[in-house]
């Protein structure tokens, strides 16, 4: 515009100043003051032909400067983003950038009870997953991910990209896109009571690999509690935040209730957090948890990864409600177990596919009802889980336990569980207080972030 504007007053000042000369000359004829005034005009003439010209030259050599640096700075960034990405730091996005990358958010992944995830391409052509969370009183459940997840580095941990904080709007985390989802999907048969979340990639795992999904979660949350400065809880271990990479690889995500412990605390006190069916019942008996909560849920896990169901469902008869059961999976795990008949729980299509190693499972049985013991301090610590799946060391046969308070934290409230004789929350606590449990165990949890299953 600007260079527009200063050519037409150069070429509108050469016109007036040939009319001059012109004039001048009808005027004047070929006078002395004519001489003058043409010669005068003529260096003027030259001196604005002379301008534009440099002005040219200059705004040329402006412009290969400007797309110079525009390209080294273009790639200035990507080579930045891709060192921050290898030194894990997470990169700040601005809101608009995560609406491009995401399409404006289009490609749902999947939704947890506190936030949706968007499939995206970042701008240097990485395969994003945007975590939106919605509403300020997630606020804390923003930071606890952010914290935990930005120190860690593991190979069986998901990689935490980026972030995005919009003042009094969303909050997002961008992570590494993990492509076959999560492995509820591969465990629990499509369209039955297990699989919420299933319009996305699914199967049935094989025993190799669900025994290897076993083992990388394993890892993943020994180097949580053992191997990062800060210890940290994961404290929502379930199906649904274990992703499985293009390799079949565990990959354990959604850090949202996750809590870091200093290294020479034993137990911390927080609200009741995590999701029913596999909280410990250390939750309602005890001054605090530790690290063993994880394992607890852990096992619960390998049981649902053994069996191919939810570890409790209801069983109905035919019309008759009143006549519905609860089914409680450990529990048979655990008869069938003393039975001899450890075959017998394992997820048919398993059995129909073959390739199931009784010693494996045994293994793998054992090591679930070591870490789903009521006493926390009976359940091993995740490095002894990961010797023992792997066979570095015997697994010894576990304790019978009661499970007695697991079903009370197992079961879904709602209409269905009305009039089934649960009993309540109480008597649980004195049920198994009277076993020797320690006298910590109060009853005034504020129970802020249990999610239903
Ligand atoms: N990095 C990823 N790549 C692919 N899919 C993902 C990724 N992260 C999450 N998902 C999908 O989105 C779902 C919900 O994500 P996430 O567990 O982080 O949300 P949430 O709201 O915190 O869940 P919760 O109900 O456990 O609190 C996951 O179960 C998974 O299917
Ligand atoms: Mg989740």
């Amino acid at each position: 515009m600007e260079d527009k504007k200063i050519n037409i007053m150069a070429v509108l000042s050469i016109t007036a100043l040939i009319m001059f000369i012109i004039i001048a000359r009808v005027s004047l004829k070929l006078s002395r003051a004519f001489f003058l005034i043409a010669g005068a005009g003529v260096a003027i003439i030259l001196a604005v032909f002379a301008c534009l010209l440099i002005r040219r030259r200059y705004n040329d050599r402006r412009k290969l400067l400007e797309t110079k640096m525009v390209t080294e700075g273009r790639e200035l960034r990507i080579e930045y983003s891709f060192l921050r990405k290898v030194a894990g730091v997470p990169t700040k996005f601005r809101p608009g950038e995560l609406e491009e990358a995401t399409n404006n958010f289009g490609v749902l992944l999947g939704k947890g009870s506190s936030a949706s995830v968007f499939k995206g391409i970042i701008s240097d052509g990485t395969c994003v997953a945007v975590k939106r969370i919605e509403g300020e009183e997630r606020r804390e459940e923003f930071r606890s991910e952010v914290a935990a997840i930005a120190s860690a580095q593991h190979v069986n941990l998901v990689r935490l990209l980026g972030y995005c904080c919009v003042p009094g709007g969303p909050r997002y985390l961008v992570y590494d896109f993990i492509p076959n989802g999560s492995l509820d999907c591969w465990i629990f048969p499509a369209g039955g009571r297990g699989s919420s979340n299933c319009n996305r990639p699914s199967g049935c795992l094989s025993w190799d690999l669900r025994y290897k999904v076993a083992i990388d979660v394993a890892k993943a949350l020994s180097y949580l509690h053992h191997d990062c400065r800060s210890r940290i809880l994961h404290l929502d271990v379930k199906p649904e935040n274990i992703l499985i990479d293009e390799k079949y690889r565990a990959i354990v995500a959604d850090f949202g209730l996750s809590k870091l412990m200093g290294k020479d605390e034993s137990r911390v006190v927080t609200t009741i957090r995590g999701t029913k069916g596999y909280l410990a019942p250390e939750w309602l008996l005890e001054n605090g948890i530790s690290e063993k909560s994880d394992i607890y849920s852990y096992g619960m896990v390998l049981l649902e990864i053994i069996g191919g169901q939810r570890n409790i469902c209801l069983i109905e008869n035919g019309r008759d409600r009143s006549k519905s059961k609860w089914q409680y999976f450990p529990k048979i795990v655990n008869e069938k177990m003393r039975e001899g008949r450890v075959m017998e729980v394992v997820d048919h299509r398993l059995i129909e596919s073959g390739g199931v190693d009784e010693k494996e499972l045994k293994r793998v049985v054992y090591v679930a009802l070591w870490c789903i013991q009521e006493r926390a301090r009976l359940r091993p610590s995740m490095p002894s889980v990961v010797e023992m799946l792997e066979g570095r060391v015997t697994v010894d046969e576990p304790p019978d336990t009661q499970m007695s308070i697991v079903d009370f934290l197992s079961v879904d409230e709602g209409p269905r569980a009305i009039g089934r004789n649960r009993p309540n929350i109480i008597t649980l606590a004195t049920q198994v207080d009277s076993r020797n449990y320690p006298p910590s165990s109060t009853c005034s949890y504020p129970i802020s972030i249990v999610s239903p299953r």
